[in-house]
């Protein structure tokens, strides 16, 4: 397969190093500020401007949208796919996710994390490093799972929330839509949408 990597930043490094570790060929780079030929050792392609003609030159390219912020991910997803690009996912070797996982095109798996049987992980969703999903998870598009959460089993994450560095979240507990959970944090009971989160238990320090 070859791959084009939009962003140029420290989580696009990560998602590169997991490409050539799955020894899958990077075509280049697209990036709409970088003003250099090349970043880590890639061609950079150009911005969303040029996306007509890149699609012409790599109509077989999957694209992987290399930026962990939530919001930012979503639009510049909903924009390449209006010039109906195709989507892959990154899964480090390192990964463990069972058989029965369900993941969504878009989707990065990091080095170490681990994702158990049954779960559901949408489009676009980031499993960070060594993040632990357990069994019957429904991780929604535009996640942000950050490196070691640990998420007990049928836990439900919704629609573009964040879950905070090293929260951990008790059985089948629910995070609404665009909720951040802070790093740390222990989630116990449900949380609404559009909301932060902070502290063990978590309590509603904010509506967004
Ligand atoms: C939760 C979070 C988003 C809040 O950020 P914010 O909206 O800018 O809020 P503030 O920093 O103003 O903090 C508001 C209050 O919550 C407290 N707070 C913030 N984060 C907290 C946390 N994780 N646990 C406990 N308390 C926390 C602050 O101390 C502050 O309390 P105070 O008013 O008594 O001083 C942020 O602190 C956080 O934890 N982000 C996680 C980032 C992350 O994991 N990134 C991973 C990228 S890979």
């Amino acid at each position: 397969m070859s791959y084009i990597v939009f962003g140029a930043g420290g989580h696009a490094k990560v998602i590169v190093d997991i490409l050539r570790s799955c020894g899958e060929e990077i075509i280049g780079i697209m990036d709409d500020h970088c003003k250099e030929e090349a970043w880590n050792g890639l061609p950079i392609l150009g911005g969303r401007n040029q996306i007509a003609q890149l699609l012409s030159l790599y109509p077989e390219a999957l694209f992987v949208v290399a930026i962990g912020d939530n919001t930012t991910r979503r639009k510049i997803v909903s924009q390449l796919k209006v010039a109906s690009v195709k989507f892959g996912t990154a899964v480090h070797p390192s990964a463990v996710v069972a058989p029965s996982v369900f993941i969504g095109d878009g989707s990065v798996i990091m080095p170490n994390s681990v994702i158990n049987a049954d779960t559901f992980v949408g489009e676009h969703v980031i499993v960070n490093t060594a993040a632990t999903i357990d069994h019957d998870c429904r991780i929604e598009d535009f996640v942000h799972i950050s490196p070691g959460v640990h998420m007990a089993g049928g836990v439900q994450i919704g629609y573009c929330a964040h879950i905070g560095i090293g929260a951990s979240l008790i059985p089948g507990v629910r995070v609404g839509c665009d909720t951040i959970v802070g790093a740390a944090s222990c989630v116990i009971r449900d949380l609404p949408e559009k909301v932060t989160a902070v502290g063990c238990p978590a309590k509603v320090i904010k509506n967004l």
